[in-house]
């Protein structure tokens, strides 16, 4: 794969599909920011890359707060000052709707600042810096869930749509000067939203005197919903990162590429 080696900003690097996205940018030779708000995880993701011969720097930041989010990115454009690519990963669950009047002002307000105002903050601080370059990378995860109506959790159903028309918006005004922005849409991953948020939710929503372990869950899921029949990986997610974030990816824009083994077929 053609690949600059300037750096790149990933949020959310800490665990699951972040982090998969982190390791492989540096594989591929970028350096790489990891903005997580759980500092730990990233400082073991960032090991992991340097571990493997790369460069990485950890930096704690909750991205639903402009003013971390303006720092982290200096501090991000300090370290690599070439950097050319940003990957908005960072996501977080709604508590359970079903019906969708079971949710709060705060279940929305908390999905959209973390799961949409972040990707504005971070592409707001990072656009200027891409234009004037006349080159850049902007890669959002979106999710299946804003493609379908994912009924267990209204507000991140919503918010994962908004990310594909954030996407859009963003992709025709960066488009003059040389920038893309694409999305990349994740079926069913095994990570800690699956484990710790997403099981819960769904025991919570399931019918009484029917436990089931969130493994169970996730794997019924899969076997009911995904033609192919298989979960898919951080892996799988972090390969269509790479190739939007590619030299060979320079006429694609405004897109959304769907990593869920035909789920939305
Ligand atoms: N796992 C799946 O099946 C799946 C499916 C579709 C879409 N996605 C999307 O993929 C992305 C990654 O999901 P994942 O499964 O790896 O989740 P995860 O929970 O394993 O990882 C999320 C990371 O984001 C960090 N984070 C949470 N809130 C933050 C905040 N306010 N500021 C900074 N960092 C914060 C966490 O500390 C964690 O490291 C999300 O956008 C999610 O919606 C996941």
């Amino acid at each position: 794969m053609k690949m600059t080696p300037h750096g790149a900003i990933v949020t959310g690097a800490g665990t699951g599909i972040g982090r998969a996205i982190a390791l492989r940018l540096a594989r591929e030779g970028k350096r790489v920011a990891l903005l997580d708000v759980n500092l730990d995880a990233a400082q073991e993701a960032a090991a992991a890359i340097r571990q493997a011969g790369g460069a990485a720097e950890a930096l704690r930041c909750d991205v639903s707060a402009e003013p971390q989010v303006q720092e982290a990115i200096g501090a991000a454009l300090a370290r690599f000052p070439d950097t050319d690519t940003l990957v908005n990963a960072v996501g977080v669950t709604s508590p359970p709707g079903m019906p969708f009047t079971a949710n709060t002002e705060a279940d929305w307000d908390r999905v959209f600042a973390v799961n949409v105002k972040s990707a504005f903050f971070t592409s707001k601080a990072i656009a200027p810096i891409l234009m004037k370059r006349g080159n850049g990378r902007i890669i959002n995860i979106g999710s299946i869930a804003g493609l379908i109506a994912a009924r267990p959790m209204p507000p991140y159903s919503v918010t994962k749509m908004a990310m594909l028309t954030l996407t859009r918006v963003m992709a025709r005004d960066l488009a003059e000067y040389g920038v893309t922005v694409n999305a990349v849409c994740p079926g069913f991953v095994w990570t800690e939203l699956w484990s710790d948020d997403m099981g819960r939710l769904l025991s919570a929503a399931a019918p009484a005197g029917q436990p089931q372990s969130t493994r169970d869950i996730f794997e019924g899921r899969v076997k009911e919903l995904v033609p192919m029949r298989r979960a898919q990986t951080a892996d799988d997610i972090a390969a269509a990162v790479a190739f939007l974030a590619s030299e060979e990816a320079c006429n694609i824009t405004g897109q959304s590429i769907n990593v869920d083994g035909g789920v939305t077929i």
